[in-house]
């Protein structure tokens, strides 16, 4: 009752009849996820929402989200990361590659980290062949290079900054550029 609460608040708040996306924050123990994601259904068939989502689900919980659903799929995931914290995450990700589940990528930048100085020697690297970008679009485009179904969401508060970002997306890296990155950070 109070994710149906929760959500027409939204939906209020937001001036809209429906979202496209509705995600699990993080995981509850508390309150059944079997019960949470059949209410995430019925407001699928309310047309309230479109697509369910989760956040800050560990694979095995992704599974047992996947297996409590009766009719609709899980749509997207989103995790912790980026250029510098990318081993652990790996197996959610090659498991949402196999399942046609989408990646959302927060704190994308390292939580701004990968911008400071000591790291743009590496970055220097990359600029020889891909021109003149920041260290925030090489960043982006090393997690979009590498996996097809993963979205970084990166946070801008400076003007500047979300101008620079949006162009992140006509950069591809290639194999060897990604590799370079992997070994050194
Ligand atoms: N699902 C979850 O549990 C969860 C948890 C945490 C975060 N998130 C989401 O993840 C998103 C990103 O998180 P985040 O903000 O902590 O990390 P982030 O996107 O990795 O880093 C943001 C930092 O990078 C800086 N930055 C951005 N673009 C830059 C550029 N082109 N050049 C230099 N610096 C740049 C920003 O500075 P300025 O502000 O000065 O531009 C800010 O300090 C948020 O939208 C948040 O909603 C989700």
């Amino acid at each position: 009752k109070s994710l149906e609460k929760a959500l027409d608040r939204s939906l209020k708040s937001l001036d809209t009849n429906y979202v496209d996306l509705y995600q699990i924050h993080f995981p509850n123990p508390t309150i059944d996820l079997k019960k949470t994601l059949r209410t995430m259904e019925k407001m699928i068939d309310m047309g309230k929402m479109k697509y369910i989502g989760l956040s800050n689900f560990n694979l095995n919980l992704i599974k047992r989200a996947q297996n409590a659903l009766s009719k609709y799929e899980i749509t997207s995931v989103q995790i912790n990361y980026n250029i510098f914290h990318r081993k652990n995450q790996r197996g959610i990700i090659d498991y949402c590659e196999k399942n046609h589940i989408a990646v959302m990528a927060y704190f994308p930048l390292g939580h701004g980290k990968v911008t400071q100085p000591q790291y743009n020697k590496y970055f220097d690297h990359i600029r020889k062949t891909v021109g003149d970008v920041p260290n925030a679009n090489i960043a982006l485009a090393y997690l979009v290079s590498k996996h097809h179904n993963a979205f970084p969401i990166p946070r801008a508060s400076n003007r500047e900054h979300v101008m620079q970002n949006v162009k992140f997306s006509d950069l591809l890296l290639k194999d060897e550029e990604m590799k370079y990155l992997e070994n050194r950070l």
